[in-house]
């Protein structure tokens, strides 16, 4: 086989074989393909598209490129839940909690985060004492136990697609719906997930920045875990604002505690209501998303959804207290108030803005050896559809740092007020397979 071929040939737009597209992963994994013959292969696909026995050829070519993590020894059916990034994301902590307390088993492998605030490892550093690192025993034995349980990311993941998406990167194909659903979904198949249900946000603030290409992603996704034998189901919500009141560390795990209070932002509780009802259907514990989301209202309802949270808290070193005492979670020094200069309705929270303000005064990361300040962040006091009178909050800086005032103006300039009271609608569909 040539690489000059396999370009060739989707170049013209024609097929290519499970085998061919082997060759390039597997060659280009270890270092046989160089990244001009990829680059120019990745260019081909990003203007021709591919099938979608195709996409799932990539995918599984990528997922056999390194390690897949082994979850047999857990109990039931093991579900994922992947969301392809949004700002002030809380739905992990809040979900899984949630739906382990409906008997639905959480091996749940998560990463630090790049971007406007921590990912789920860090939020969960904000616990005193938690942690991450535990071997497979013990986690495989908290499970089963609990149905709970995060552990670090480890092992060699899907290095091709590590390779891949640098190179496209530098090569401008990283908009490329099957490129993203391939790359996705070989992340999620290689960590173990026998279903797998994900959340495309769509907006500005997200990659997706309208319903169509969301739409097109999603059902890509749903296809290619399907026909891999992985049950898939996708939701798609909006980015129009961020997820929740709070964006930042310490205060994201408040707010998901509050929601499995049942005192959670609205947003936020509908989301993890509808994702997790997804969840639980594929891990076959209900017949219908209808029956699945009542026995998780319920769970919220009767306090065993927070006592779950508590259970997981404890068995990874956290202190369960950290429920009731909000006191005990990092404290940042300083509160600045964002007034707003006139009065009308919030027409839209540009998310990507806040997260910059938030990542700015240490919520997150802008390189990987960035340290976190995980007491810092931004408390939203509005949300979409508000009405405001001038002077009123509409934010409130958290920092540890006095002045603020650049965050202050790009916070102010990120909320917009118009006189029109907008049309919200968090989520724009549901996609099965
Ligand atoms: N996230 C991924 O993991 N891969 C992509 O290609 C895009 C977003
Ligand atoms: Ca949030």
């Amino acid at each position: 086989m040539r690489m000059i071929d396999i370009i060739t040939k989707k170049r013209d737009n024609k097929e290519l074989t499970k085998e061919e597209i082997d060759y390039f992963v597997q060659g280009y994994t270890n270092g046989e393909v160089p990244d001009y013959q990829v680059s120019a292969l990745l260019m081909s696909i990003f203007f021709n598209g591919m099938t979608k026995e195709e996409v799932s050829n990539l995918t599984m070519s990528m997922v056999n490129s390194g390690d897949q993590i082994d979850l047999s020894a857990i109990e039931g059916i093991k579900v994922d839940k992947h969301s392809t990034g949004g700002v002030g994301d809380t739905t992990t902590l809040v979900l899984a909690p949630l739906v382990a307390a409906v008997g639905v088993s959480v091996p749940k492998m998560s990463g630090r985060g790049l971007g406007h605030t921590g990912g789920t490892v860090d939020k969960l550093e904000a616990i005193e004492g938690f942690h991450v690192e535990l071997d497979k025993e013990e986690f495989i034995e908290l499970v089963n136990k609990d149905k709970l349980a995060v552990v670090g990311q480890s092992g060699n993941l899907t290095p091709a697609d590590k390779l891949i998406y640098a190179l496209r990167d530098v090569t401008a194909t990283v908009d490329s719906i099957p490129l993203i659903a391939s790359s996705i979904m070989s992340k999620k198949i290689a960590a173990g997930a026998d279903a797998i249900v994900l959340d495309v946000k769509v907006g500005d603030g997200a990659f997706m920045k309208n319903e169509e290409d969301a739409r097109e992603l999603a059902e890509t996704m749903v296809e290619i875990g399907n026909h891999v034998g992985r049950n898939t189901m996708a939701v798609i919500s909006s980015m129009d604002e961020p997820l929740g009141l709070a964006i930042g560390n310490a205060n994201e795990v408040i707010e998901a505690i509050e929601t499995l209070k049942g005192k959670g932002p609205a947003d936020l509780t509908e989301l993890s209501l509808v994702l997790g009802a997804q969840m639980v259907v594929l891990a076959g514990k209900a017949d219908s998303l209808e029956e699945a989301r009542k026995m998780l209202e319920a769970v919220i309802e009767d306090g065993s959804a927070l006592e779950k949270f508590k259970v997981f808290v404890k068995n990874q070193g956290g202190n369960p207290d950290i429920t009731e005492d909000y006191s005990l979670l990092p404290q940042a020094e300083f509160k600045t108030e964002v007034k707003a200069t006139e009065r009308g309705f919030i027409s839209k929270m540009d998310s990507e803005n806040l997260g910059v303000a938030a990542s700015i005064i240490g919520a997150g990361r802008q390189t990987k050896d960035d340290v976190l300040d995980l007491a810092v962040g931004i408390m939203l006091n509005k949300k979409v559809g508000d009405q405001v009178e001038a002077g009123d909050v509409l934010a409130t800086i958290e920092s540890n740092k006095q002045n603020v005032a650049d965050t202050i103006e790009r916070v102010r300039a990120a909320i917009h007020i118009s006189d029109e009271k907008p049309d919200t609608k968090l989520i724009k569909a549901i996609i099965t397979g």
